[in-house]
């Protein structure tokens, strides 16, 4: 059986960072509650074992803990909240910080074999730290393997059997040599093997399709992104004519989008394909709404009703919806398995769904990151133009514009969104960003146009860079490319006379604004 590696998550926000370093050394992982049983995790038999971090203290009340018989079945790192437990169950001592320590942090290792193999010993490495609790003392049969500069315990390991803790976060960019450190956990001290490839999961994954379809008839929303196409050329490989592309023009697209989507998808794909014109369905439930969360789940709840009607309006019996959900979407909205992580907002296609609906959801890219899903598209054969599009969220447009969603000011922020994305195409910039989008602000400001006063629509620009859409930096544009498009915008969109640059990044805020 291929190497495998399990993931309790503690409720970090990070928790799914961890699985995507794992699977980066291509080591398939998976992450559980941390109520699964010592009975139930040998019955899944891991080669390794991560604790997670988590913003629990270990004498908290009603906190997750671990059974001590957990040690026993693989070698187990705990990182944080994951070490802090093991020093708990193991008999050593932790205690309530006075400060907390959050960002940035030195560390001096002290056994450069272990999981810091490959390090020299006494060098100081960067880290980054995000814990109230500290462990005051290692467990007698534990040995400190790195301290951070203010002396205390910052990593330890047991000095006979696999069990190791970090106190810091290894899975996080802002950790430089944090990849090494867990792949001298996977491969050093487990003895893994990196087996898990975009293709071993498309096997995987289409054997685990056709096994649940069986005949069934499925329909897959295609919103033109990435993630939709992936999962429906995916679902295709497995089932083929089972499946009918379902693509919504919720009327909240952006400009050329629904032309350039159907020419992709019957030239490329050859798939079939209906495309549903609900333009004035959403709009109309979006009248008069201007709370982001219930502009959201209004989304959600339409795009089910129109899937419904259109399947039964081709005369199918689907039983089967097939949603392009990634890992960051699931997480955000919900911890996804059950775990304590925090609710940030409502993705239409996690928690906006509609209690009731007759569909069974296939989601087969729930597990990845996006630049796993686009090795996968690449994989499937998918053209690069479309593997490598900006990412472009499920409710559209409706969450760029601030407030309530009208045929006004959806042509506003359609006509300002394309000349920015054109501007960023001629500067040739377009894939050095992750995500840019203009966004339309409900307020209005006072201008000069000609000799005449003007008290017009401002538009924000937002672009950013991320890995995985978890954490991003603003992008630093050139000043004269971002003076270019900001004149073009005024010159060109009636009732815009003032253009912003968003210079935040996430946390904390999010991508986008809504
Ligand atoms: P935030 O705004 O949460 O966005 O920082 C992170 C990434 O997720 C995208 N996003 C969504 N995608 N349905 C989607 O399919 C949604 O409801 C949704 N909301 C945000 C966002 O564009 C960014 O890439």
């Amino acid at each position: 059986m291929a190497s495998r590696i399990l993931i309790l998550d503690y409720g970090s926000q990070f928790t799914q960072l961890i699985a995507r370093r794992v699977r980066e050394a291509r080591v398939y992982s998976e992450i559980h509650p941390p109520t699964r049983t010592v009975d139930w995790v040998r019955e899944w038999k891991p080669t390794g074992i991560i604790l997670s971090g988590g913003p629990n203290s270990v004498y908290g009340e009603d906190v997750p803990s671990a059974d001590p018989g957990l040690l026993e079945i693989a070698p187990v790192l705990g990182i944080c909240y994951g070490m802090q437990l093991i020093a708990h169950i193991e008999g050593g001592g932790v205690t309530r910080g006075g400060r907390r320590e959050y960002g940035r942090a030195a560390l001096v290792v002290e056994r450069s074999d272990g999981l810091f193999a490959g390090f020299e010993p006494l060098e100081s490495v960067v880290v980054w730290m995000s814990h109230g609790d500290h462990v005051e003392t290692a467990p007698a049969e534990y040995e400190v393997t790195a301290r951070s500069t203010n002396a205390s315990i910052a990593a330890f390991q047991h000095r006979t059997r696999p069990i190791y803790g970090v106190l810091f976060h290894p899975e996080v960019a802002h950790t430089p040599r944090g990849s090494e450190v867990i792949s001298n956990f996977v491969f050093g001290i487990c003895s893994a093997e990196p087996s898990w490839t975009a293709g071993a999961f498309i096997q995987d994954e289409v054997d685990k399709i056709r096994k649940l379809c069986g005949d069934s008839k499925v329909i897959c929303g295609l919103s033109g992104g990435v993630d939709s196409s992936v999962a429906a050329a995916l679902v295709n490989r497995a089932i083929g004519a089972q499946l009918t592309c379902i693509f919504v023009d919720t009327g909240l697209l952006r400009a050329h989008e629904r032309e350039q989507v159907e020419r992709t998808f019957r030239a490329h794909l050859g798939l079939d394909l209906v495309v549903v014109d609900a333009g004035e369905r959403f709009l109309s439930s979006l009248a008069g709404v201007t709370d982001p969360e219930e502009k959201r789940r209004r989304i959600g709840h339409t795009f089910i009703d129109v899937f419904e009607d259109a399947a039964s309006a081709a005369g199918h019996d689907a039983n089967f919806l097939v949603q392009g959900t990634l890992y960051p979407d699931v997480i955000e909205s919900a911890s996804p398995n059950g775990g304590p992580s925090q609710t940030i907002k409502t993705h239409h296609n996690v928690g906006g769904l509609k209690p009731g609906m007759k569909f069974r959801l296939i989601e087969p890219l729930r597990e990845l990151f996006k630049d796993e899903v686009r090795n996968v598209g690449r994989e499937l054969g998918l053209p690069e133009e479309l593997v490598g599009r900006h990412p472009f969220p499920g409710p559209g447009l409706a969450i760029r514009i601030l407030g309530e969603v009208t045929p006004e000011s959806l042509e506003v922020l359609r006509r300002a969104d394309s000349i920015y994305l054109e501007g960023i195409r001629e500067a040739g910039l377009y894939n050095d960003i992750w995500q840019a989008f203009a966004v339309l602000l409900p307020v209005r400001s006072v201008g000069v146009m000609g000799d005449e006063r003007t008290y017009d629509n401002v538009v924000a620009l937002r672009a950013v860079t991320s890995q995985d859409g978890m954490t991003a930096d603003w992008y630093p544009f050139p000043p004269a490319t971002l003076a270019a498009i900001s004149s073009r915008i005024i010159n060109e969109v009636d009732g815009v006379n003032r253009v912003v640059y968003a210079v935040s990044s996430k946390p904390p805020a999010t991508i986008e604004w809504e």
